[in-house]
């Protein structure tokens, strides 16, 4: 049996949900908010990636609340900073996508073990696990923080390897950022990627192990 890992922002919870809560408080267009909305969530990984190669460290909420500050300015908007926390707090209340409880149960009832492998810190990942549902269906959270650098840096999923007592080999980590799919090939994992876009492949890192439209269809991609 092996150890699946499941990318959490983006994969099994939709970072666009934080468009409802930002439209409330910021009483701004739905075609401002989609800016600045696309605009924090690419800060966000932009500021991750770059802070690893400085080889500086924020935790992702620190990292996410600094990206949300940028986008905010970008579009001239200056929120008091309640707003500012409201509009963050969104992060840990995100919706997870259709069938990503099922997605888990069945692989744990198929006697995988099903973890959380994220750039989050454990915090931000717990609350979010808790109120999307799927806390009770994951066997572990595994947060880069515990090496204090992020995903696609080969430490965090040899460090989830080590966490789960698996050779990297048997260890998958499924998501739908093509990068971190890359990153985690590279690092030796099998990868699911789950390409709800359609996107090309990438040019860097080997190709998944396995690509699917959602994570329902990648279930039966795992063995
Ligand atoms: C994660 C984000 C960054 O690691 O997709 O969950």
């Amino acid at each position: 049996m092996a150890a699946i890992c499941f990318d959490m922002y983006g994969t099994l919870c939709d970072t666009s949900s934080v468009t409802g809560t930002l439209g409330r408080e910021l009483d701004a267009s739905a075609a401002l908010v989609a800016e600045v909305d696309a605009t924090w969530r690419r800060r966000q990984l932009e500021y991750s990636f770059q802070l690893s190669l400085m080889d500086e460290y924020r935790t992702f909420w620190e990292v996410t609340a600094d990206a949300l500050d940028y986008a905010l300015a970008r579009y001239g908007l200056d929120p008091d900073q309640e707003t500012r926390e409201r509009a963050l707090s969104a992060y840990e209340d995100l919706t997870p996508y259709p069938g990503a409880t099922d997605a888990l149960s069945a692989l744990r009832e198929a006697g995988h073990t099903v973890a959380v492998l994220s750039n989050g810190n454990p915090e931000m990942l717990e609350t979010l696990a808790e109120n999307a549902g799927l806390a009770s269906h994951l066997d572990e959270i595994i947060s880069a923080d515990a090496v204090e650098t992020f995903k696609p840096a080969p430490a965090v999923y040899e460090n989830a390897a080590n966490e789960l007592g698996e050779p990297l080999e048997e260890c998958w980590l499924v998501t739908s950022n093509a990068w971190d799919a890359a990153g985690a090939g590279s690092a030796g994992m099998r990868t699911g990627w789950v390409n709800r876009n359609r996107d090309p492949h990438e040019r860097i890192g080997p190709a998944a192990t396995a690509t699917a439209r959602d994570l329902p269809g990648i279930v039966p991609e795992i063995r």
